[in-house]
């Protein structure tokens, strides 16, 4: 057991659990209230997929409840909401562990609520159909829907969902309720925002036919939320709003679509809705594909190796599209785009095409050396007049970064700061992303963020929170986690944006570690 936790601490855990077996006999009594032990750093079992161990190795703890995290420094009292974060953690062993993909395994939410300078953490797995038939057989049944088994899928019981879906990309707040995102069908979950419990299925009033993107974004300026779903079964993707307070859809644009590609992110401006679709397809439905142990992504030589680019009127839905020649970079995740007179600048997240490759780039996908799962990407800008049919672009700063996030109330807008995990100066052996940047649009300037001078410990995606009472674009704080491969223990780093590379302003301490994950968001008590 580990000393660390308080008595406390423990029988807040139990408590927890019981209620949960009470509730809805998902957790065993006999499941461990605490964490693993850490593992030494460097630990690796060559049978397993890296994406079983060290930074990525599931918490065999579903429930934990600690209501007073140590903190160094300070909190901000400003700081009252919760932090929101989710990423996978298999919860049955994996039917073949050494193919395990990272985008596979079951949703977990991490929630960190701060509230008068002081933080608490719970952790849940959001419960899928296919999670629950999983549960019931006691042992995993699915073949992971990113990952390639080689090997067709078990027989499943009656009524069980054909694949089983990761509701482990992205925590969104909509109106008054917290839903978990994944990007293979058309709902959401909804989530008890305090428990985590899951509640059921969001779907839009059943106004979407399609795989719902886990990257809707939130236009301050329209007051809406705006989405895509890709139905690669019927050819079409749909483009729609949202009402921010019932999630009420207010338009809906549907484009035919002349290929079934994976995307996984969209970007907006005041008129438009723009996607960069790369060759690679995705039918995680099909069924001559994961039933059959065929992988979900493929390759259709058809389909060239360039990129197509599309621009939806946000009014009109008229769709214009644009191919571009010579263009096998990756877009990863978009950080913002706005309208400068007649151009459109996108700011994004990409991977340079691999010269010395004969096949297409799709490094963007992590592969399963699990050695650097973004590390080849870059910040680039695009320039694209519409009019004309002109697209220039080139790189932002000279680091590797990913997940860039800029100031949201900003999305669609001109803006100048942006904040992402990055690589500066790694240590040897070091997994992920070892820093996190603010990049500086106007002078160019990016400043790096390493805790301590570590150059070791691995950065998730950082949110960004104004202060409530902002006099700047960038007056308010960066929250994300930090893991320490040393120790196997994960942190909330919470920095003063204006001072980023200074003396963070508090670190809030685990004693477990958070498996690398992906998206999330803060989601403040007061909405305003
Ligand atoms: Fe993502």
């Amino acid at each position: 057991m580990n000393d660390n936790w308080t008595r406390r601490e423990i029988l807040g855990s139990a408590a927890v659990i019981g209620a949960a077996v009470g509730n809805a006999g998902l957790v065993a009594a006999a499941e461990p209230v605490v964490p693993a032990a850490p593992r030494p750093a460097g630990a690796s079992d060559p049978a397993r997929s890296p994406f079983l161990q060290g930074p990525y190795e599931p918490l065999s703890n579903e429930q934990i409840v600690i209501d007073d995290l140590r903190v160094e420094g300070r909190i901000p009292p400003e700081l009252s909401g919760t932090l929101y974060r989710t990423g996978t953690n298999q919860r049955f062993e994996p039917l073949d562990p050494s193919r395990f993909h990272w985008f596979d395994g079951d949703g977990m939410v991490h929630a960190f609520r701060l509230k008068d300078g002081k933080a608490s953490y719970r952790n849940r797995l959001v419960e899928t159909e296919g999670l629950t038939v999983e549960r019931a057989a006691g042992k995993a049944l699915y073949n992971g829907i990113y990952g390639q088994s080689d090997k067709p899928q078990l027989p499943l019981p009656a009524g069980a969902p054909k694949i089983k879906v990761v509701a482990g990309v992205n925590v969104i707040r909509l109106g008054k309720r917290v839903l978990a995102l994944h990007e293979a069908g058309p709902h959401y979950w909804e989530l008890e925002p305090t428990t985590l419990e899951t509640l059921g299925r969001f779907n839009f009033d059943g106004q979407v036919d399609g795989m719902l993107t886990a990257h809707p974004h939130f236009d301050f300026a329209g007051n809406e939320w705006l989405l895509y779903a890709l139905n690669n079964e019927k050819k079409f993707l749909e483009c729609f709003a949202a009402d921010p307070g019932s999630g009420a859809v207010k338009s809906k644009h549907r484009v035919a679509m002349p290929s079934t590609p994976w995307n996984h992110d969209f970007i907006f401006t005041p008129q438009h809705y723009i996607f960069f679709f790369t060759p690679l397809q995705w039918r995680p439905w099909a069924d001559d594909r994961i039933p059959q142990g065929k992988s979900s992504w493929f390759v259709n030589p058809k389909e060239g190796r360039n990129n197509t680019i599309l621009f939806v009127d946000r009014r009109t839905g008229k769709a214009t599209w644009l191919r571009p020649e010579d263009s096998q970079y990756r877009l990863g995740h978009f950080l913002n785009a706005y309208q400068d007179g007649e151009d459109t600048i996108i700011d994004s997240g990409l991977v340079a095409p691999d010269p010395a490759s004969p096949r297409p780039s799709f490094s963007l996908v992590p592969q399963l050396d699990g050695a650097s799962a973004y590390g080849p990407s870059q910040i680039w800008r695009f320039t694209i007049n519409l009019k004309k049919g002109s697209i220039k672009y080139r790189r932002i700063g000279d680091f590797s970064g990913e997940f860039a996030r800029p100031n949201e109330t900003l999305l669609g807008q001109k803006y100048r700061y942006a904040y992402m995990p990055a690589a500066h100066l790694p240590a040897p052996g070091t997994r992920g992303f070892n820093c996190l940047a603010k990049h500086d649009h106007a002078t160019g300037e990016t400043r790096f963020q390493h805790p301590a001078g570590r150059k070791d410990l691995i950065a998730g995606e950082s949110v960004f929170v104004p202060h409530p009472r902002a006099e700047s674009e960038d007056h308010g704080w960066v929250l994300a986690l930090w893991q320490d491969p040393r120790r196997n223990v994960s942190e909330l780093i919470i920095l003063d944006a204006r001072a980023f590379d200074g003396e963070p302003a508090a670190r809030v301490k685990l004693d477990h570690h958070v498996p690398l994950d992906f998206h999330g968001n803060w989601i403040p008590d007061r909405i305003a």
